[in-house]
């Protein structure tokens, strides 16, 4: 169904903005949650994707907890609601202050990317007379086959440790009585919308499990960590992602032990669809070649294009005028500030209201201030009285 924007609404308010369909929010979190009781899985919200707080909170009240990669996340999802036992903090490079706010919040696991990492984190957690619960995040060398900004478990990757290094990692673990192993870690990437890199992972997977297993050492829960993708050509037609299709090939491929959970970290596939950028056209300027339409939105707002040459669907809100072929580019003074060439676009005129669908993961959150530009306003479905 066409999403439906309240256009005499936005013509009140100061462009740029980000405008949250939160009935479609709502639909995401209904589908991800069935699909995952289904099958006893654990979701856990990657908070990267959008840390905006009204958003953080419709998500913890939904019951899913919180996946962080930084202590300002874990102290956003906290004030969220999340409790601190849902909550699990990784990234490649913990600072100490962010360690220790884990260990004070008593967060549910630490997924350690390296042996001088664990090395901190044991001593912090000595000195606080605590156990910190542990995962290691693997790297299993599988390609995902998306962007190679967005890939991570390659070995050229940065994240995650190797697995021939596992031995020495678990022995790291065992040398100090402040960490507890509890689990593995994955996560491959993001926007896969091929399942064929999962089933890379599985075997990763299965065979580490069933190397520990001979050690003797039982995982009580393995996480796969985020990478759904979302269908950001057809938003309208495909606001939900498929969840039930993905938790299927991992019920299917891993089988979970009894007493052990499985865990997810979706990010992109929970809050994409939901949101939109909105703009304003300043200019329609001819070239020699093409004809540009100028945004009062740039990469400051929607760095996704820029960065990884994403995609998203560009509509003219305002006109229903035969479609002509644009470059829809930002004011930054940057060449790269370009949203989408030759884009079909109803005839653009000044004034007119442009939206950029699919951008509620990894689009206000990334906002920023280059050129001493303001950040964005934020709009919600149900509550935009004017
Ligand atoms: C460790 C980890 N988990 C989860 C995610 C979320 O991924 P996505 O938004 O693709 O679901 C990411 C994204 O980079 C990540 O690095």
């Amino acid at each position: 169904m066409k999403q439906q924007f309240p256009l005499e609404k936005f013509k009140q308010l100061q462009t740029p903005f980000y405008y949250y369909d939160m009935d479609v929010l709502e639909k995401t979190l209904e589908a991800v949650t069935n699909e995952a009781n289904k099958h006893n899985y654990h979701i856990h919200y990657a908070v990267k994707a959008n840390a905006n707080p009204r958003i953080l909170s419709v998500i913890s009240k939904a019951g899913l907890g919180a996946d962080c990669v930084s202590g300002g996340e874990i102290q956003a999802a906290l004030k969220a609601g999340f409790p601190a036992e849902k909550i699990v903090f990784a990234g490649v490079g913990k600072a100490d202050w962010e360690i220790n706010l884990g260990l004070d919040e008593n967060i549910s696991c630490f997924n350690v990317e390296s042996i001088p990492e664990l090395e901190v984190i044991g001593e912090l957690a000595a000195a606080k007379g605590k156990v910190a619960r542990i995962a290691i995040r693997i790297n299993p060398e599988v390609d995902a086959h998306t962007h190679h900004h967005i890939t991570t478990g390659t070995k050229e990757d940065k994240f995650g440790i190797n697995i021939e290094q596992i031995d020495k990692v678990i022995d790291k673990i065992d040398s100090f009585s402040s960490l507890k192993l509890t689990g593995m870690h994955f996560h491959i990437g993001s926007q896969i919308t091929e399942m064929e890199p999962f089933a890379g992972l599985f075997v990763k997977a299965v065979e580490l499990e069933r190397y520990l297993s001979q050690r003797r050492i039982f995982l009580e829960n393995i996480n796969f960590g985020g990478g759904l993708g979302i269908d950001y050509k057809h938003p309208d037609s495909n606001p939900v992602p498929d969840f039930k299709a993905w938790f299927e090939i991992f019920r299917k491929y891993f089988p979970a032990r009894p007493g052990q959970q499985v865990h997810f970290e979706p990010g992109r596939s929970i809050v994409g669809q939901c949101g939109s950028l909105i703009s304003k056209v300043l200019y329609v300027k001819e070239g020699v070649f093409k004809r540009f339409v100028v945004l009062d939105a740039g990469f400051t707002e929607l760095i996704r294009p820029a960065f990884y040459d994403a995609y998203h669907e560009i509509e003219n809100l305002s006109s229903d005028e035969t479609q002509d072929i644009y470059d829809v580019v930002g004011p930054i003074c940057e060449s790269s500030d370009i949203f989408a060439k030759a884009c079909k676009l109803n005839k653009a005129h000044r004034g007119d209201y442009i939206a950029l669908r699919s951008a509620g993961a990894y689009g206000e959150v990334m906002a920023m201030q280059y050129n001493c530009r303001k950040l964005p306003g934020v709009y919600f479905s149900d509550s935009i009285e004017i």
